[in-house]
């Protein structure tokens, strides 16, 4: 995967935003993303990337794909990846970049040779396995630009050329992949570039880590502490010019997704007595002469101070106001800044630089001596300032610096000092309240850098990265109880160097039964109990001279030192050297033998520094502070704590035993930085003094172990966890025993038998490559890893899914099918029930209502009527009507009337004139005839006309004839002679009073309807008729005998012109008709099968009539 590292680290500069995602989402992800579809993309956009030194120019192909200028190996096809090691550039390649590859490595020269090649190229940095040696410049260098930054991200350390870039790469990732927290030791002398490398550590992960708004913030704050505490803990030394005067152990805490979100430091033992006293050519505390060169001026007269630091005794001791490579003006305007993103207010700041300012002017407080001996002030002036900058009563101040307070016998006296008890009291109380200050600021700082859980409440546990960035060896003209101190700090790193790379790897690999050729080292532990060893070690021994009453003094001490540690070998004093050394030891002095060298300490001074007291009153004084941070330096509770408290160097020596734990717990990366001259001159390569720190380094001894050795060891079941993915054997469990299982995956992996060892509880791996190779093979591992947890994710996810849905779909359907069952039960409930209460009703249906019954009967009530509904009559002629019920016969009655009613009633609007002329013309004739004529019924169908003759027919002189009187019927008849029979044709005209019988033009007879008598016909289907008329008048001749084709409709005429409707006689046998004056004619009818009118024998008209009707 290291390809894919590398492509997904150079996408990073293309594509901001898709990086920061995948980091968030985590590397497995990543990983995935990587796969699908997104390395082609990548690879178009891989073109070129120009970076001053170790470039890899990628110029694209043909087809877009990009192909390594040095190895001209295609890139971006699977399983190809570039060997970034050969495309470095031939200036990378100057000598070896590890050591480890250096032909001759038990030489020192080839190593100091190598050293100076790498140099003179600028190219600082060279490994030694994963030890960085890096050579300080003294020069400003291109190699610390982001694209560098982004070059390391992600990338194998031997990929590219050597850089501590590389390193806290290595550590970040350590960090997240074995959840190791992990630590980076920086070590080498005074000026080698230590805090330098640290800055650019903190810088790297501040840049390269992800981060969102939150985690920006304390990215800046981390990067901000740092101007702070060097402005308050850094100065010019004559080996440096920006020295730490103070030890720190930074932690990083990084959350789960690698973010930083926190830090914390530790600081240790400052070097106080810089505040009062500076050797020749060395300065105070950058931050006084940054205030007196930055300070605006308002603000250094509000501090009473003036721009010229010649003015404060405080910083005249080394007659060194100005450092060529120092810009105090400037640093104050970064310092004042840093102060601001760390989170101090305006008043916070004011009270700080008020403190600044009132050392100065404590400083500058002088004495004068009375005849008695006892001190004075002679600078009221400057009592005035510090009394208002420290916000205490003036007098008090002034007493207190010239006297001392004894409690004698339960009594408080005040007993004057005299001039030189006065000045210390004066320069302790400096040292006191810059050492407390800065000591509050660290905590402040800390405070703004702490971890805060509640906002990431998920990450409890962050892994933590620490960065070491200590003093170093130093060795001056006079050293004092701080270089003694410093020494012995840098001793116990190195012991921790020793145990760590040395003794501990030689014992490991004994132990684990690897055959091993022991390489021989010296052990600086001699020198560690000789500083630090109960009772007999120097602490103890200043210690004890500290507490013992009497007259103990710093050559008492030093007496107690020779006679305990006369003799041993690396302890010397003047009086127990031999005449060589004694010529350059003075006699105040003892001489360590330290691991990187000589160094003579002069004792004066050691028991007031160790005992770092300060008078009783001074700091009562103190507590009484109306500044609010120096009453939280000068706590109450300490001047009534009787306990003497711990002397300074053992306060040191407890610091530094937890300081090792603590770095004990992590895993270690090693910086190994070099001073390649005493000049701070760039460019200039000094041997002898480069021999010396590689020697003291013990950096031979690293190289000679690290070539025997093995790069990389874990334990098996680490190992095992880790890798088992890689092999089918050992994936994804390992049965059998550990060593075994590790055994078969190495062998899977390929491993050669030179590669690795196996021992009892480690597997050691001899070559970096082959692990970074391993570990490619599990980058890409994971991607199949990834995509078969994500099948078995989503198979899982979508399995519940559907056996949820599946529960839900059966609930809802037993549910469903219960309503439906629910709904048919009560359905044949309700069925049976009706069923029930019919059959019930039907046994009971003749029973007087009762609540047997009721319910049938109302169905059948309610069956009827809407069965009536349906079927009610449409028409007057349509004569059917339901059964009702009995209950209902009376109503259905008077339904069927009103229906028939409402029908006729209907008809009846809708009828016209003449229709209803006809109809009341028929109605008349049913009056008549219905039931009495035979041949009625055949003239119901056949409408009445108004006359059977039109006018043409009728002769115009009949029609003469009538006159006035208008004609309302006209019909041709025959006529029955009265004697004879004869049969003559004839028209019938009626008139409004009369009716007429005409004869071709002329009206034979007419017949008043007034003496019409009556009108006789038979009940049969013959169409005679006879007209009675009276005899008695001459005119008339007797009545007279007519036969109609039309007897209904002329008879019906005649009744109505005549108003004779009830004078139509239906007569069932015969008619007796008069004859003239007192005679009678017989008109005989009988039924038969035709019509026949014949004269019968006996002088009657027979008639016989067919029978229509059956009656
Ligand atoms: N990597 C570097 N590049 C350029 N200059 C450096 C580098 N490292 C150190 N220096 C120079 O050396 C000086 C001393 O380095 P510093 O880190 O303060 O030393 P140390 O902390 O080891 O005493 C710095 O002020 C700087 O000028
Ligand atoms: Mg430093």
């Amino acid at each position: 995967m290291i390809f894919s590292c590398s492509v997904f680290h150079r996408t990073y500069l293309l594509n901001n935003t898709f990086i920061q995602l995948c980091s968030e989402i985590g590397a497995l992800s990543v990983a995935c993303r990587l796969k699908t579809g997104l390395r082609r993309k990548t690879m178009m956009e891989l073109k070129i990337q120009l970076v001053p030194t170790g470039e890899i120019i990628l110029p694209p192909g043909k087809n877009g794909e990009s192909y390594c200028q040095n190895c001209s190996k295609a890139v971006g096809s699977d399983g190809v990846r570039v060997m970034m090691e050969s495309a470095l550039t031939a200036r990378d390649r100057v000598g070896v970049q590890d050591f480890v590859l250096l032909e001759n490595h038990t030489s020192e020269v080839a190593f100091i040779e190598n050293l100076r090649k790498r140099f003179k190229e600028n190219l600082i940095y060279t490994y030694i396995g994963s030890v960085l040696v890096s050579v300080n410049p003294y020069k400003e260098l291109e190699i610390y630009t982001k694209q560098h930054m982004e070059r390391y991200r992600g990338v194998n350390f031997y990929e590219v050329s050597p850089h501590i870039y590389a390193v806290s790469d290595n550590a970040y990732r350590s960090m997240r992949t074995e959840r190791r927290d992990q630590c980076i030791l920086i070590s080498g002398e005074s000026g080698a570039g230590k805090t330098e490398a640290s800055k650019k550590i903190l810088q790297y992960y501040a840049v390269t880590c992800p981060a969102s708004e939150q985690v920006q913030i304390v990215k800046d704050r981390l990067l901000q502490s740092n101007p702070v505490l060097e402005a308050f803990g850094n100065a010019k030394t004559l080996r440096n010019d920006n020295s730490s005067r103070f030890g720190k152990y930074m932690d990083i805490q990084f959350d789960f997704r690698g973010a930083p979100v926190g830090g914390h430091i530790l600081n240790y033992l400052l070097e106080k007595s810089r505040v009062v006293h500076q050797n020749h050519g060395e300065r105070n505390f950058h931050i006084f002469y940054q205030l007196i060169e930055g300070g605006e001026e308002d603000l250094l007269r509000r501090l009473g101070l003036e721009r010229n630091t010649q003015q404060y005794q405080y910083l005249v001791k080394g007659n060194c106001p100005k450092v060529s490579s120092i810009n105090d003006r400037n640093d104050w305007k970064v310092v004042r800044k840093a102060l601001s993103v760390i989170g101090f207010n305006e008043d916070e700041v004011e009270e700080l630089l008020n403190i600044i300012a009132s050392v100065l002017h404590l400083g500058n407080v002088q004495f004068g001596a009375e005849e008695s001996g006892n001190a004075y002030i002679t600078t009221d002036t400057q009592i005035k300032y510090l009394a208002r900058l420290i916000g205490v009563e003036g007098s008090v101040l002034k007493e207190a610096l010239t006297h001392k307070k004894i409690i004698a016998k339960g009594e408080e006296l005040m007993s004057p000092l005299n001039l030189e008890q006065a000045a210390s009291a004066r320069d302790a109380l400096s040292k006191a309240i810059y050492g407390r200050t800065f000591t509050w600021l660290v905590n402040k700082i800390n405070l703004s850098l702490a971890y805060k859980d509640e906002l990431y409440p998920a990450n409890k546990n962050a892994s933590v990265i620490g960065l070491l960035d200590i003093y170093g060896f130093e060795v001056f003209q006079q050293n004092s109880f701080e270089q003694f101190c410093i020494n012995y700090c840098n001793e116990k790193l190195q012991q921790l160097f020793i145990e760590l790379t040395l003794k501990s790897e030689q014992e490991e690999y004994e132990a684990e039964g690897i055959t091993w050729e022991p390489v021989q080292f010296f052990n600086n532990k001699i020198i560690c109990d000789l500083v630090e060893e109960k009772f007999k070690g120097i602490i103890s021994i200043l210690d004890e001279e500290c507490l013992r009453p009497g007259d103990a003094s710093d050559l008492t001490f030093l007496e107690k030192l020779e006679s305990t540690l006369g003799g041993h070998a690396h302890f010397v004093t003047h009086k127990l050297a031999d005449g060589k050394t004694r010529k350059v030891m003075g006699r105040e002095e003892f001489r360590l033998l330290h691991y990187a060298g000589e160094v003579n300490y002069n004792v004066n001074g050691f028991l007031d520094k160790n005992n770092d007291l300060l008078f009783r009153n001074l700091k009562e004084i103190m507590c009484r502070s109306e500044n609010k941070i120096l009453t939280q330096c000068f706590d109450r509770e300490e001047l009534t704590d009787k306990k003497r408290p711990e002397t300074a160097a053992t306060q040191f020596k407890n610091s530094l035993t937890k300081l090792m734990e603590i770095l004990m717990s992590k895993e270690p990366s090693y910086v190994r930085c070099i001073k390649p001259n005493d000049a701070k001159q760039a460019g200039r390569f000094d041997e002898v003094l480069i021999r010396h720190q590689v020697k003291y380094l013990g950096l031979m001894e690293n190289l000679r172990v690290r070539r025997a050795g093995f790069a990389y060891r874990r334990r098996y079941e680490i190992f095992l966890q880790r890798y088992k993915s890689l092999c089918p054997e050992t994936w994804p469990n390992w049965k059998g025993r550990l060593a075994d299982g590790v055994s078969t995956l190495v062998k899977h992996l390929g491993y050669k038998p030179e590669e690795y060892k196996m021992g009892r509880s480690k597997i050691f791996i001899r070559f970096p490559k082959t692990l970074f190779a391993t570990e490619d093979a599990l980058e890409v591992r994971k991607h199949s890893l990834a995509t078969k947890l994500q099948a078995c994710w989503r198979g899982y996810n979508q399995r519940s899914k559907y056996l949820k849905m599946r529960q839900s779909a059966i609930l809802i359907q037993a549910w469903w099918r219960g309503i439906l069952a629910r709904r048919e039960a009560k359905r044949r409930r309700a069925a049976a029930n009706t069923i029930r209460r019919f059959i019930k009703g039907f046994i009971y249906r003749k029973q007087p209502r009762c609540p047997e019954n009721e319910y049938f009967l109302d169905y059948v009530r309610y069956s009827f009527l809407m069965n009536l509904w349906r079927n009610v009559p449409k028409t007057v002629l349509d004569k059917s009507w339901p059964m009702p019920p009995p209950a209902l016969a009376e109503a259905s009655e008077q339904l069927r009337n009103l229906c028939m009613q409402n029908l006729v009633w209907t008809y009846c609007k809708r009828i016209n004139p003449e229709w209803k002329h006809q109809l009341e013309q028929k109605a008349l004739a049913s009056d008549i005839f219905k039931d009495k004529k035979d041949n009625y019924p055949q003239s119901v169908p056949k409408l009445f006309v108004s006359t059977r003759l039109s006018l043409d027919e009728i002769n115009p002189k009949v029609m003469q004839a009538l006159g006035n009187e208008k004609m309302k019927y006209a019909v041709p008849v025959t006529k029955y002679d009265r004697n004879g029979y004869r049969a003559r044709p004839r028209q019938l005209l009626l008139t409004a009073n009369y009716a007429v019988i005409v004869e071709d033009g002329k009206l034979k007879q007419r017949i008043d309807y007034s003496a019409l008598k009556g009108i006789s016909v038979s009940s049969l289907s013959d169409g005679l008729f006879v007209l009675h008329v009276p005899c008695e008048d001459n005119k008339q001749k007797g009545d007279v005998v007519l036969q109609s084709d039309h007897v209904i409709e002329t008879l019906t005429k005649v009744a109505i012109c005549a108003d004779k409707i009830n004078s139509i006689n239906i007569s069932q046998g015969s008619i007796k008709f008069a004859v003239g004056r007192g005679k009678e004619g017989f008109i005989d009818f009988t039924p038969g099968s035709e019509l026949v009118i014949t004269k019968a024998k006996n002088g009657h008209l027979s008639v016989t009539a067919p029978r229509l009707n059956s009656r």
